[in-house]
C-alpha cells in the first residue's frame, strides 16, 4: 500500500465538480457529449495535478485510485487513476454502470471489447472493437453489459493520470481473461481507493 496519500488542489476539483453538475442532467442517458466538451480542457485548469506528484507514493506496477467526489450528495462518483509506466490493465466492465474517462496527463490506450456471453450452446467471446491512443483532452465512454475495456499505458518510462466520473458508486467490476484452453471466462474484484490527504474522511 502507499505509504502516504497526496493532497489534490481544491479549487481544480471544485471547478471539475462545477462543470460536471452543469452538464450532467438527470433526464439525460449521462455521460454525453456535452460532458466530454465540459471536461476536455480540465487538464489545463490551474491546480491539476500531474501523474508525477502522484506515484512518489505508489506501489510499483499498482494502480493508484484516488477519490475526489462519492455519490452522497450527487448522482455520480469522481475519481483520479494513476496508471504506472507500461501498465496494461485487464479486461474489465463496470456492471452495466456508464461512465467517462479522461486523460489528464502523459497517454492512454483505451482498448473496447464486443462481449458475447456465453449461451447453452456457445462459449463467451471478447472481441476487440476500438484501440484508441489518448493524450491530455482526449476522452471514452463506456458502459452496458456488452462491452468491456481497458487502459493500457504505452509509456515504458512516465506515469499516466485520468480523470473518471461513473455514474454509481464503484466498488467491484468483473474481469475477463482467457484460461489455459484459451476459453474466456470472467471473476469479480474489489475496487480498492484512497482519499486524497484534504479529503480524508
Ligand atoms: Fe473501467
Amino acid at each position: 500500500m502507499p505509504d502516504s496519500t497526496p493532497a489534490i488542489d481544491q479549487a481544480w476539483i471544485n471547478q471539475i465538480i462545477h462543470a460536471i453538475d452543469q452538464n450532467l442532467r438527470p433526464q439525460d442517458t449521462a455521460f454525453q457529449a456535452q460532458l466530454r466538451l465540459a471536461l476536455m480542457d480540465a487538464h489545463q485548469v490551474e491546480g491539476c495535478p500531474r501523474a508525477s506528484q502522484l506515484t512518489a507514493a505508489s506501489k510499483p506496477g499498482v494502480v493508484r485510485r484516488l477519490t475526489l467526489l462519492e455519490n452522497h450528495s450527487r448522482n455520480y462518483d469522481l475519481l483520479l487513476l494513476v496508471w504506472p509506466p507500461g501498465y496494461r490493465g485487464e479486461i474489465h466492465d463496470h456492471a452495466g454502470q456508464m461512465g467517462l474517462e479522461i486523460v489528464l496527463d502523459g497517454q492512454l490506450v483505451f482498448e473496447t471489447f464486443a462481449v458475447s456471453p456465453a449461451t447453452a450452446d456457445t462459449a463467451m467471446t471478447l472481441l476487440l472493437l476500438n484501440e484508441a491512443r489518448q493524450r491530455p483532452g482526449d476522452a471514452a465512454h463506456f458502459g452496458g453489459t456488452q462491452h468491456a475495456h481497458r487502459c493500457i499505458n504505452p509509456s515504458e518510462s512516465q506515469a499516466s493520470l485520468s480523470l473518471h466520473i461513473y455514474s454509481r458508486h464503484v466498488s467491484q467490476c468483473r474481469f475477463f481473461f482467457q484460461d489455459s484452453m484459451g476459453n474466456w471466462q470472467s471473476g469479480t474484484c474489489d475496487l480498492v481507493a484512497e482519499s486524497p490527504a484534504n479529503l480524508s474522511r
